[in-house]
């Protein structure tokens, strides 16, 4: 097993939900060195508040992961011989944004690879893709070799980004493996512009608003929590055998939306009406994972049930509100 103790390590997309879980998670590895870059376009600072007020070792830079020349600077001049890629725009943005979601995020992956193609020390790339890239399932549980139908722009970026790191392992042999998790939830998920739908419905209850379902609430997905993806992801980097492939990162479980929006509304006391809207425009139908292959090769396993996550994550927000 691969230790990240004495490591130089790098998260692209820090700040934001996913990524500063990771920050947390890997400075408990008594890494050398934890650098955090975002350029917070949804990404906050006070998701790294807790990390960057008590460990010395950790440092968050504003960059932008689209500049190369930026982003090189920080990898040099910290000696980074990790990186975690998350940085991203959202699914949301690509359905208003389509050109520039694709552009950024595609970028983004580009000017990483291109850094360790030409950096003098070998560096490891553990590259975030996403379940989207499947598009809805043709059978379940969707396992890694699930046919690749993206539905949306954002899912096309994120594939484009898939078969570049992977371009570069077999061209380049650059160390990498990529992690394609499910739907993610839990605190600081952002609930602010281009929201999804577990914050979006906590806070319209807070607010004293209606929950909203788009279409007919029978859309599945694989939700997992956010703590579970990153002790996967940990996981991922730890195991040399995981190079040059890709690890689903799912719960196992499928849950509608119409049952996710139940759920919330159990768990935050609210018995008024439910919104229908019209569905969301690309919107997949059925999602449901196969983590078996991280299972077996890498000792993966979720630890936090559902209705347990949804608790930890209505008590977070509502303890925010105060
Ligand atoms: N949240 C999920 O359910 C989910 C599911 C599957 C895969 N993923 C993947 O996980 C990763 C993290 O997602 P998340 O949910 O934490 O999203 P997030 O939006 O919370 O985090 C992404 C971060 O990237 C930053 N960013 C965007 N453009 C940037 C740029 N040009 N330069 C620097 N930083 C930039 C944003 O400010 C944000 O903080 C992404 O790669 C995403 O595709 C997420």
């Amino acid at each position: 097993m691969l230790s990240l103790r004495n490591k130089n390590v790098l998260v692209t997309g820090g700040a934001g939900f996913i990524g500063s879980h990771l920050c947390d998670q890997l400075i408990e590895q008594s890494v050398a060195k934890l650098v955090a870059v975002d350029n917070l376009f949804l990404g906050k600072k006070s998701n790294l508040q807790a990390i960057s007020r008590t460990r010395k070792n950790f440092l968050f830079a504003e960059i932008d992961v689209t500049n190369p020349a930026a982003i090189k600077k920080i990898i040099d001049r910290h000696r980074i011989e990790v990186i975690f890629h998350l940085a991203v725009v959202p699914l949301e943005v690509s359905l208003l944004k389509p050109d520039w979601c694709f552009t950024q995020n595609v970028k983004m992956t580009q000017n990483i690879c291109e850094i360790i193609r030409q950096a003098a020390r070998p560096i490891t790339l553990v590259a975030y893709s996403s379940s989207e890239v499947y598009g809805s399932a043709r059978y379940t549980p969707m396992d890694e070799n699930h046919p690749l139908l993206c539905h949306t722009p954002y899912a096309a970026s994120k594939l484009s980004s898939d078969v570049l790191v992977y371009s570069y392992y077999r061209t380049f042999g650059i160390d990498m493996a990529l992690v394609r998790p499910f739907n993610n939830y839990g605190p600081r998920q952002n609930e602010g512009s281009y929201a999804g739908v577990i914050p979006i419905t906590i806070t319209r209850i807070m607010r004293g608003e209606k929950p909203i379902i788009y279409g007919d609430g029978k859309q599945t997905r694989d939700f997992i929590f956010v703590g579970d993806t990153v002790a996967g992801t940990i996981k991922i980097y730890q195991n040399k055998k995981s190079r040059g492939e890709v690890f689903n990162l799912a719960s196992g479980q499928q849950i509608s939306i119409a049952k996710l929006i139940k759920t919330i509304c159990r768990e935050m006391n609210y018995r008024g009406e439910i919104e229908h809207r019209s569905e969301r425009p690309g919107d997949v139908r059925k999602h449901q994972g196969d983590a078996s292959k991280a299972e077996k090769l890498l000792g993966f396993t979720p630890m936090v049930r559902f209705e347990e996550g949804i608790k930890k994550t209505v008590d977070w927000y509502r303890r925010r509100e105060i």
